[in-house]
């Protein structure tokens, strides 16, 4: 496995191995960006991907809306490592924060679709987050010129809204989605579950209990009072939890007038400090 610390080795890199599957990651990875990385490595294999899968790892300080959170993101290069290594990645490019936004040189943000900025959801409780995604895999797609990316399903929101500009753009990468990986007990995985105190990790399974219950219901209104029910009685504080169309993720009225519409519960929410998002199909 190649570790590609700059531009220039990623270049170098490129030039020889050939088009590649990226799995775009800001590091601190655990079991749910390497079922990621493995679903990178089988695609490029079964596709005669000539590269197979090259992880990035880039803490884009663009995308936070809390400094206090990017401070405290963990940098955790060398378990990275052993991680990408075992789950059959090809190479990693962990770029300086110069190679991406190179001093003096306007890193360009691409119109927000939509779905970034209507859902009232990530979007109005992370203000300026998505532009800051946008920016970032806008510019990984131009260095790395990707066959592939995966995204994984966990932020829903973020899949729909990278499925979106890279169609809007007419790039020719295909967006792939990487189911959600779940701890035994149904917590999702996720880089912060690590700040989570014993007690807060019990009260975090909240949320997928939540989602289950939302499925038990067959109204959306009464699925979106069952979360909350759920989650506040776990002493979360909710952000949002709702149900939704799952690609638009815009407010819609009941029934649907298109038959086929596909639905997605979505929650986020503080347990302590540590804020959780979840989603999962609705009645599909
Ligand atoms: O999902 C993430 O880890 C990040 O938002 C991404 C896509 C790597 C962009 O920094």
């Amino acid at each position: 496995m190649h570790l590609l610390t700059n531009n220039t080795m990623l270049d170098s890199w490129r030039d020889v191995a050939g088009p590649c599957v990226l799995v775009p990651t800001m590091g601190a990875l655990h079991e749910g960006h390497a079922s990621l990385i493995r679903q990178g490595a089988a695609l490029a294999h079964q596709n005669n991907i000539s590269g197979g899968c090259l992880v990035s790892i880039f803490v884009n300080p663009t995308q936070f809306n809390d400094p206090a959170d990017l401070a405290r993101y963990p940098r955790t290069l060398e378990a990275d490592s052993a991680i990408c290594q075992a789950a059959g990645a090809a190479a990693i490019y962990a770029p300086h924060a110069d190679d991406i936004y190179p001093p003096g040189l306007a890193i360009e943000t691409p119109p927000l679709p939509a779905v970034a900025t209507e859902p009232g959801l990530e979007d109005a409780h992370r203000p300026g987050h998505f532009a800051g995604v946008c920016q970032v895999v806008l510019r990984l797609f131009h260095l790395v010129n990707p066959h592939t990316a995966i995204f994984g399903e966990k932020d829903w929101q973020q899949l729909q809204v990278l499925t979106a500009m890279t169609a809007g753009l007419e790039l020719p990468i295909q967006i792939v989605p990487g189911p959600t990986v779940r701890e035994a007990d149904g917590l999702a995985m996720s880089s912060r579950n690590r700040f989570l105190s014993p007690d807060d990790r019990r009260r975090g399974l909240s949320l997928s209990r939540a989602l289950a219950a939302a499925n038990r219901q067959a109204m959306p209104d009464e699925a979106e009072r069952e979360m909350s029910r759920t989650l506040k009685e776990a002493g979360a504080e909710i952000d949002y939890a709702v149900v939704r169309p799952a690609s638009s993720l815009r407010k819609s009225a009941w029934p649907p007038v298109a038959s086929d519409t596909r639905w997605r519960a979505l929650i986020a929410a503080r347990i302590g400090s540590v804020r959780l998002i979840d989603n999962a199909p609705w009645h599909s």
